[in-house]
C-alpha cells in the first residue's frame, strides 16, 4: 500500500477547481431571480458584504486547516487538534455532502435531459406555459429523471475515479474556462436585445426598500452555500496545495470568480426576460420554464439555449466532483490504490439515495416529511441546519482549537500578507462569522420572528 498525498499541478488548476465547487446552482439559478426580487443592487451590496465579511474568512479557514494538515478532512481536524473530539466536524461534513450530492444529481440530471431535447429540437417554438407544462411534464417522469441522474452521477465518479490531476484538475481547466466564454457570448447577445437595459435596471438599480429581513437572511446564507464552505470541502481541495501557493490570494481569486459568475447570470436572463414581457419574478422555474422562451425568440435562440444548458451543466458537475472527493478521500486517506473502486461504491449508494428525492416531483408527492416534500427536507436539512451548523464550528474551531501561531504561519506560506490583515481576519473568524450564522440559524429554524 502507497500512500501518498496527491497534489494540484498548477496553482491555477486548484483554483478553478475550488471555484468550480463555489460557482453552481447557487449562483447561477438561485442568485439572478432573488437578486431581482429582493431589492436589486442593493442585494448585491449586501451579498458583496457577506462575502467579504462571512464567506472569505471562512474560506481562507478551511483553505489553512486543509492545507496545514495535507490530509483528508476527517484526519485534518484530528491531527491539528487530538484530544478534542473536532473530527466530528469533517463527519457533519461527510453526512452533508451525501446527502446535497443526492439531490444536487436531481437537477444535474434535468440539465441532461434539456440539452438533449434542445439538440433534438423539440424544444423549440413553445410558448411559455408550454414549457412550464413541459418542465413539469419531464420532472414528474420517473424513468427518463432517474437515468439521467444516474448519467450525471457516472460522469463525477469517472472524473473522481481518475484523481486529482488527472481528473478534477484536467476537466476544471477545460470547463471552467469554456463556463467563463460560453457566458460572455450569452450575455453580449443578451445585452443587444431590445429592452436589455430594463433587465440591467431590474438587477442593478438599488432599492433598498424591497431589503426584507427575509433577504438580508437569505443573502447571509448564500453567502457560504455560493461558496460551497462549511461542510469541510475546502478543507479537501486545500489539502493538495503545495506550500508555496497563497491561500489568502487563492481564495480572494474564488470569491471574486463566483460574483462575477453570479452578476453575468443576472445580466444572461433579465435582458431577454424584459424583452420579451415574461415575468421576471418567476422564481425557480425561470431557468427552466421562462428561459427557454427566451432563446426561442432571439435570433439563432436555440443555439444559445444549447450553450447556456450546457454551461450550466458544467457549472453543476464541477460542484458535484467536490462533493464526492470529500467523501471519498476520507475513505481512501491517500492510498490511491483505493479511489477508483471507492469512487464508485459512494457514488452509485449517493446515486440510491437520491432515487426518492428524484421521485419526490412524481410518484412521491404526497410522501412529506414535516410538510415538505424529500427533495425539499434534503435541502432544507442540509442548507439550513448542517452547512450553518458545520461552518460555526469550522470558524469556533479555527479560534480555540488551532495553535495560533501555526495557524498564522500557515497564512503567511506563499502569500507575504501583512499582520493586520491576519489580525482583522482573526476577529471576524472569532466573533462576526459565529454570531452571523447563529442568526441565520435560529432564523432558519424559526426561532426568529421579527
Ligand atoms: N456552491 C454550490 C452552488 O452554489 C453548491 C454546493 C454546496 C456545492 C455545497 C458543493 C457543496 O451551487
Amino acid at each position: 500500500m502507497k500512500i501518498t498525498h496527491e497534489q494540484w499541478a498548477s496553482k491555477i488548476g486548484f483554483v478553478l477547481a475550488a471555484a468550480g465547487s463555489a460557482i453552481g446552482l447557487g449562483a447561477i439559478w438561485k442568485f439572478p431571480y432573488v437578486a431581482g426580487t429582493s431589492g436589486g443592487g442593493a442585494f448585491l451590496l449586501l451579498f458583496l458584504l457577506f462575502m467579504v465579511l462571512l464567506g472569505y474568512p471562512l474560506l481562507l479557514a478551511e483553505f489553512s486547516i486543509g492545507r496545514f494538515a495535507g490530509s483528508d478532512a476527517v484526519s485534518a481536524y484530528k491531527k491539528i487538534s487530538p484530544s478534542s473530539n473536532s473530527h466530528i466536524i469533517g463527519l457533519i461534513g461527510l453526512v452533508t455532502c451525501f446527502i446535497i450530492l443526492s439531490f444536487y444529481s436531481v437537477i444535474g440530471g434535468w440539465i441532461i435531459i434539456y440539452i438533449f431535447h434542445a439538440i433534438s429540437g423539440s424544444l423549440s417554438r413553445l410558448t411559455v406555459e408550454q414549457y412550464n407544462v413541459f418542465f413539469q411534464e419531464l420532472i414528474s417522469n420517473p424513468f427518463a429523471t432517474i437515468l439521467a441522474q444516474l448519467i450525471f452521477m457516472i460522469i463525477t465518479i469517472f472524473v473522481i475515479a481518475r484523481g486529482i490531476q488527472d481528473g478534477i484538475e484536467k476537466v476544471s481547466r477545460f470547463m471552467m474556462p469554456a463556463l467563463l466564454i460560453l457566458f460572455i457570448l450569452i450575455v453580449v447577445r443578451s445585452l443587444t436585445l431590445e429592452n436589455a437595459w430594463e433587465g440591467v435596471r431590474f438587477i442593478f438599480y438599488p432599492d433598498f426598500s424591497k431589503l426584507t429581513t427575509d433577504a438580508i437572511l437569505f443573502a447571509l446564507g448564500q453567502a457560504f452555500f455560493s461558496l460551497s464552505v462549511g461542510m469541510s470541502i475546502m478543507v479537501t481541495y486545500s489539502s493538495y496545495v503545495p506550500k508555496s501557493q497563497s491561500l489568502p490570494k487563492s481564495a480572494f481569486s474564488v470569491v471574486l470568480m463566483n460574483v462575477f459568475i453570479a452578476i453575468l447570470a443576472g445580466l444572461a436572463i433579465f435582458p431577454g426576460v424584459f424583452t420579451y414581457g415574461l415575468e421576471p419574478s418567476a422564481g425557480p422555474t425561470l431557468i427552466f420554464s421562462v428561459l427557454p422562451t427566451v432563446f426561442e425568440q432571439m435570433f439563432a435562440g436555440t443555439l444559445f439555449m444549447i450553450l447556456f444548458f450546457l454551461l450550466f451543466l458544467f457549472a453543476a458537475l464541477t460542484s458535484a466532483f467536490s462533493l464526492l472527493e470529500m467523501i471519498v478521500a476520507v475513505i481512501i486517506k491517500g492510498d490511491s490504490s483505493k479511489r477508483n473502486k471507492t469512487a464508485w461504491i459512494v457514488g452509485l449508494s449517493v446515486f440510491a439515495l437520491g432515487v426518492p428525492s428524484c421521485l419526490s416531483f412524481g410518484v412521491l408527492s404526497n410522501v412529506l416529511i414535516w410538510d415538505k416534500t424529500i427533495f425539499d427536507i434534503a435541502d432544507y436539512v442540509t442548507s439550513n441546519i448542517l452547512i450553518p451548523l458545520g461552518g460555526l464550528f469550522i470558524a469556533l474551531f479555527v479560534a480555540y482549537r488551532f495553535p495560533k501561531q501555526q495557524l498564522l504561519e500557515e497564512i503567511q506560506l506563499g502569500s507575504g500578507v501583512t499582520e493586520t490583515f491576519m489580525n482583522i481576519w482573526f476577529i471576524l473568524i472569532k466573533y462576526f462569522t459565529p454570531i452571523a450564522i447563529i442568526i441565520v440559524f435560529l432564523d432558519a429554524i424559526g426561532m426568529l420572528s421579527f
